[in-house]
Order: C-alpha cells, then sequence, then structure tokens
C-alpha cells in the first residue's frame, strides 16, 4: 500500500501509473454505472477521490457502503487538472476490508469538539485530529532530537514512587490494600507497611528527583514520560495524566537553564513548521488565525524576562482588569500570565525569582532569603508551559528548608546524598508537553490535544 501523502509529495512519479492505498469512507455516492468514494488513509488530509464503475463485480456492494468503511483499493492515478483535487484514482478493484454500520457517529457535517471528545476512539478519523495527533508525534521526535543532538542522555524515571517531588500533595495513591480492610496502626491512621511496597506510595508528580541524581553522573540528561496530578482544576488547561519533559544540566545555573529552554522552544516551532506545513496551514485557517504569525516572530525574537517581583509591580498597576487582585507574595493565576505575556511583552516571557513560599522545597535560595531561583515560562493563548529553577546544591540549606517545610528527611535520603558527594550547581525545568502542543497548534482546550484525556471526573475508554 502507498500512502496518499506519498502520491501528493511524488505525484509525477505516480501519475498514469498503478497504485494501491488503504484507507477509510469519508463520502460515497453512486449513480447507475460509477460512483465516486472519497477515502483518507490518515497520512494526509487532502481528500483522495476514486472512481469504480459497474464493470467491478462488486459493484452493488461497494455502492451500499457507508461512510467510514475501510477498503483497498488498485487503480490508475489519472491527472484532474480541472477538478479542486490534483489526481483521481480510476479504481480497477475496490475491496471491502470492513464495512460500516449506518449509525457511524461522524457524518459529514462539522462536528464540534465537545460532541468529538464523546466519541474520542473514533475522533483521530477527522481533519482536525489528524492534524492534532500528527503534530504531537511530530514534536515528540522534535525534542527527542533536539536533546539528542546535543549529547542530552534520556533517563527514564520511575512511575511509581515513594516521594512528593511538588509537594503540593497531588498524589495519586498506588496500593493494594484492600479498602473494606485496611490495616491500621495503633493511632488510626493506615497501615502501609503491609502494603505491596511496605510504604506508602503514588504515581509521580514529576521525574525531576530521580532526573537530578543522573545529571550527578552525565551533566546533561532528560526526561520524557507520563506525570500524574490529582489536581482539582477543571480547566482548559490541566489533565489529571499529562507528559513532561524535564532536562536537568550540572555545573549550570538558572541563566543557562533559561538559555536551553529558549533554544528548545525555538527548535521546536521551526522543526514543526519545516516537517508539518500543511498541518500547520490547517491549523492557521480553520483554528486560529494569527497562529503561524506568532509562531513565526516567536523564533526571531529574544523571549523577554522579568523578576516576579517586576512583574508584580506591573499587575499591581492593572489590578482593575483581573478577577483576581495580585500582590507580592501570592501565585500568579492564568488571567495574570496571560496580561504579561499577551498585553505587556507579546512573546514569550520569563519570570524569574519568585518568593520561596509559592515554590518547591529543592529550589535554590536567593541572597535576599525571601526569593528562590525559579523560573516559569510564558506564553501567549496559555499562560504557564515550563516551570523550572536552579536547585539548592548546599547541604545544610537544603535540609534547613526540608525541615521548615515539614518533609520527611528519610524519604530523601538519596537526595540529600547529591549534596553530600560532588554536589554542583545545577538546574532544569519540566516543560508540558499537552501544553507546548495546544501552544503550537492553536489547540484551546488540553482535552484535545491528548488522545485518551483524563480530567475531573472523566476517565472514559
Ligand atoms: O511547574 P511544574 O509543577 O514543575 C515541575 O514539576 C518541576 N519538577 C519541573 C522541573 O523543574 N524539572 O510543572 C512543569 C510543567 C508546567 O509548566 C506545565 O506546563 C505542566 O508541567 N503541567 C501540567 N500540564 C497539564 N496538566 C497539569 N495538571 C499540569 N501541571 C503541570
Ligand atoms: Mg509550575
Amino acid at each position: 500500500l502507498i500512502t496518499v501523502k506519498e502520491l501528493y509529495k511524488n505525484k509525477e512519479q505516480y501519475l498514469g501509473k498503478e497504485v494501491r492505498i488503504g484507507g477509510w469512507v469519508r463520502s460515497i455516492r453512486d449513480s447507475k454505472a460509477f460512483g465516486f468514494i472519497v477515502v483518507n488513509d490518515g497520512s494526509f488530509f487532502e481528500p483522495l477521490q476514486v472512481v469504480y464503475h459497474d464493470t467491478m463485480d462488486n459493484f452493488a456492494e461497494i455502492s451500499k457502503l457507508n461512510v467510514g468503511a475501510a477498503i483497498v483499493v488498485r487503480g490508475t492515478l489519472i491527472a484532474t487538472p480541472q477538478a479542486k483535487q490534483p489526481f483521481e484514482i480510476q479504481a480497477e478493484e475496490v475491496e471491502v476490508e470492513g464495512a460500516s454500520a449506518p449509525d457511524y457517529p461522524l457524518q459529514k457535517k462539522r462536528h464540534s469538539f465537545e460532541y468529538l471528545r464523546t466519541i474520542a476512539h473514533l475522533r483521530p478519523r477527522t481533519n482536525t485530529f489528524q492534524a492534532v495527533f500528527r503534530v504531537r508525534s511530530l514534536v515528540a521526535y522534535a525534542i527527542h532530537k533536539f536533546f539528542q543532538e546535543r549529547g542530552f542522555v534520556y533517563v527514564h524515571t520511575p512511575l511509581i514512587t515513594g516521594s512528593d517531588c511538588e509537594g503540593a500533595g497531588e498524589m495519586f495513591r498506588v496500593t493494594t490494600l484492600d479498602l473494606e480492610n485496611v490495616p491500621k496502626n495503633p493511632d488510626g491512621t493506615v497501615d502501609y507497611t503491609q502494603d505491596f511496597f511496605n510504604k506508602e506510595t503514588s504515581l509521580t508528580v514529576s521525574g525531576q528527583l530521580n532526573g537530578e541524581t543522573y545529571a550527578q553522573a552525565f551533566r546533561n540528561i532528560y526526561t520524557f514520560g507520563p506525570t500524574f496530578r490529582a489536581e482539582n482544576s477543571n480547566t482548559t488547561r490541566h489533565a489529571a495524566e499529562f507528559w513532561m519533559i524535564e532536562p536537568e544540566i550540572a555545573f549550570a545555573d538558572l541563566d543557562d537553564d533559561m538559555m536551553l529552554a529558549e533554544s528548545m522552544l525555538k527548535y521546536i516551532i521551526s522543526y514543526v513548521l519545516e516537517q508539518a506545513p500543511e498541518e500547520m496551514n490547517f491549523f492557521n485557517s480553520f483554528v486560529d488565525k494569527g497562529l503561524l504569525e506568532r509562531l513565526n516572530h516567536v523564533v526571531n525574537s529574544d523571549f523577554a524576562r522579568v523578576t516576579y517581583t517586576e512583574a508584580i509591580d506591573i499587575l499591581d498597576k492593572n489590578n482593575d482588569k483581573f478577577e483576581y487582585k495580585v500582590s507580592w507574595g501570592a501565585d500568579l493565576q492564568t488571567e495574570h500570565e496571560r496580561y504579561l505575556t499577551e498585553e505587556v511583552y507579546k512573546r514569550p516571557v520569563f519570570v524569574t525569582d519568585y518568593p520561596k513560599d509559592i515554590k518547591a522545597f529543592y529550589m535554590k535560595m536567593n541572597e535576599d532569603n525571601k526569593t528562590v531561583a525559579a523560573v516559569d515560562c510564558l506564553v501567549p493563548g496559555i499562560g504557564e508551559i515550563i516551570g523550572g529553577s536552579q536547585r539548592e546544591d548546599d547541604y545544610d540549606k537544603l535540609v534547613a528548608r526540608m525541615k521548615e517545610m515539614n518533609l520527611n528527611e528519610a524519604d530523601y535520603e538519596f537526595y540529600l546524598d547529591l549534596r553530600k558527594y560532588g554536589s554542583t550547581r545545577h538546574a532544569g525545568f519540566g516543560l508540558g508537553f499537552e501544553r507546548c502542543v495546544m501552544y503550537l497548534t492553536g489547540m484551546q482546550n488540553i482535552r484535545d490535544v491528548v488522545p485518551f484525556p483524563r480530567t475531573v471526573n472523566n476517565c472514559e475508554l
């Protein structure tokens, strides 16, 4: 079988020749002696029309096909200069691989994204979702390519863990205990020593802590895998299961971290614009009219930089515009992040040096003792896409901070060891993969860039 994309890319080579394609019927109409089928094979969204004739043995069977049927077509590729599409297949044979029932949910009209979410198993057969998931696949490849070309080692960090990296208590517990019959400690708490791992465990919220240990051996590493958060936020940018890319670099500080993040984002954007021009044009026409202009601008300009304290000054002067008023010490909400990146800077912006109280325990304390060497990267249309920091590399300071935050030192012994045996300046960040795909496609809802989304109250399929 050849792909429709290949026919489009190298059309001269195939015109007048016999080709075979396999795909799903998008539409079908017949008259007495012949009929037309539009087929899509998932490689490209330009429709491919197939013309078939009553000289075929199974003409009646073909004519009865419904939208959604799977067929294999053999025939000659013929140029059609007057038609919208440059060619069609004059079929010699149409094999029906699998018929489709008449209640096939995807009909020719445009369906809403909300409706398509209810048929997540069939929505990849629509143009929009084919574009989204081809681009998602390409973005993943671009990210690996970026890091591998720079000698970063890809580390597989565990999904089941005994520590809470972000300290936000948003973990999904992993247990084999029988809920009806949970063993209890004398004080009434659950006795996890009788559980599978002999301790309390959860799905990871981040691979960072494990990643850091490998950065202290390989210098530059990255993780790329699923992470889980039981955040009770029902928004368009939060999922309970999402993928994260977490590079970690040794002998490096926050500046190096930002340079890495900026070159990575620019690389991914350029790569996708180059490798998926049809998909990107499709998004620009049907999903987000300003997309290409915006992305091209990003590739060709420097990201802005502002400290949290400066950002609060700017936001405070505009507080009448926000639902939530900000003041120093408060975390930025999406509306504030979007205001900064969309109204003030009109491009991606790094916000640095957040108050220690709203950030995780592992971030390096600044000299003011009030802020930490943290960085968030905010982008138009989304807000935070990256969160990172320079890490606390001083043993005593880290222990003191963990005490302050009531962390159980025993759970982090391995992590503290790194500060004992050849501690280096080091930094890293986490890129939310889905948010990155949203940013590149202009799609507005995280549920529409994950094949099978898991969000509050939703774990279908
Ligand atoms: O800012 P976060 O929480 O940072 C970390 O997890 C660090 N351990 C990263 C590091 O320094 N190695 O998460 C990083 C990114 C966010 O900027 C966001 O893009 C994404 O992960 N993210 C989510 N994406 C979808 N759904 C959620 N619930 C997300 N939570 C975070
Ligand atoms: Mg964050």
